[in-house]
C-alpha cells in the first residue's frame, strides 16, 4: 500500500522480545530496564494474525528483531509459522550473533533466509566493553554456523561510536570482506533527541525511501521509529492498526521520546 508521500510500505520489522542476553552501552542500560510484562507480550497467534494482515497490504518482507530476537522462547517455530504465510517473500533477522552457532541449522530449517549479525570491533576486550557481558568468540562461531546454515547473504551491522578509532573500523572491513561478510556501518543515534543519519551500505535513515513499518512485543504498530506515534492491535485489531499506521507515516523522521532501541528493535 502506498502511503502519503507515494512510498510503497513492504518492509515490516517485527520485534519479538525487548529482552536481551547482552547490555551494550548504546543500547540499554546496565540495569533498571523497563521490560514489557510477560502477560503484554503477544502471543504466536497474535504476530501470525499480524502478519496475514500485513501481506495483504502489500508487506512482502519481514524482519524479526529484538532486543536479541533469539531469546525468544519457540522463535524457531515461529520463524516457520511467518515462513510459511502466504506472501511473505523475504524473511531475514537481526541478532547478536551469540546464540546462532545454537540456532541457524533449525532457523534456516524452518525457513529464515539470512541473519544481520552485530559486531562493532573485532578486539575482544572492546567487545566486551561495548556488550558489558558478550563473549566475541560466540560471535565468531556464530557467523561461521549462519554460513553453513546457508543464511546469506550475512550482513554486519557495525555501530559507529564517537570513540571508534579508525585502524578499528579498517580492521572489521578487511575482516568482513576476507570471509565474504556485508559489512554495514550505522553511526550511533539518538531516539529522544531525534539524532539519526543513513545507514552506510543499508537502506535504513532514509526517509525519501522508507519503506517500513515496525511491530513491538506488545503490539504497538508504528509508522516511523523517530517518531511516538504508534497504534495498538489489541484495541484497534491488525488490520485497522495497520492501515492507520500506513495513513500517519510522517515524511520524515522527528524525534520519539517514549520508545527505545531494546523495544523497538532499531
Ligand atoms: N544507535 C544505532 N543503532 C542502534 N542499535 C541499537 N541501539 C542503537 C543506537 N543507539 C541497533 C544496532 C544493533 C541493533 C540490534 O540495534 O544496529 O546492531
Ligand atoms: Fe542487545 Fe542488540 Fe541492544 Fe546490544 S544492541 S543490548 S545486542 S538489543
Amino acid at each position: 500500500m502506498l502511503d502519503k508521500y507515494n512510498r510503497n510500505i513492504s518492509y515490516l520489522r517485527i520485534s519479538v522480545t525487548d529482552r536481551c542476553n547482552l547490555r551494550c552501552t548504546y543500547c540499554m542500560p546496565e540495569e533498571g530496564i523497563d521490560l514489557i510484562a510477560h502477560e503484554e507480550m503477544l502471543s504466536f497467534e497474535q504476530i501470525i494474525n499480524f502478519v496475514e494482515e500485513a501481506v495483504k497490504t502489500g508487506i512482502t518482507k519481514i524482519r524479526l528483531t529484538g532486543g536479541e530476537p533469539l531469546v525468544r522462547k519457540g522463535i524457531i517455530d515461529l520463524v516457520r509459522l511467518i515462513a510459511n504465510v502466504q506472501g511473505v517473500e523475504d524473511l531475514a533477522l537481526t541478532t547478536n550473533g551469540i546464540l546462532l552457532e545454537k540456532y541457524a541449522e533449525a532457523l534456516a530449517q524452518a525457513g529464515l533466509k539470512r541473519v544481520n549479525i552485530s559486531l562493532d570491533t573485532l578486539n575482544p576486550a572492546k567487545y566486551r566493553e561495548i556488550t558489558r557481558c558478550g563473549d566475541i568468540n560466540d560471535v565468531f562461531k556464530g557467523i561461521d554456523a549462519a554460513k553453513k546454515a546457508g543464511l546469506t547473504p550475512i550482513k554486519i551491522n557495525c555501530v559507529r561510536m564517537p570513540d571508534s578509532s579508525e585502524t578499528e573500523l579498517i580492521t572489521l572491513k578487511e575482516f568482513c570482506q576476507s570471509n565474504g561478510l556485508d559489512l554495514r556501518f550505522i553511526r550511533q543515534m539518538d531516539l529522544e533527541s531525534g539524532d539519526f543519519s543513513i545507514v552506510e551500505g543499508g537502506e535504513g535513515g532514509n526517509c525519501k525511501i522508507c519503506n517500513r513499518i515496525r511491530l513491538t512485543a506488545n503490539g504497538k504498530v508504528k509508522p516511523c521509529l523517530f517518531n511516538n506515534n504508534e497504534f495498538d492491535i489489541k484495541k484497534l485489531g491488525a488490520k485497522d492498526a495497520i492501515k492507520k499506521t500506513i495513513e500517519s507515516k510522517p515524511q520524515e523522521g522527528s524525534q520519539n521520546k517514549i520508545g527505545k532501541f531494546y523495544n523497538i528493535g532499531g
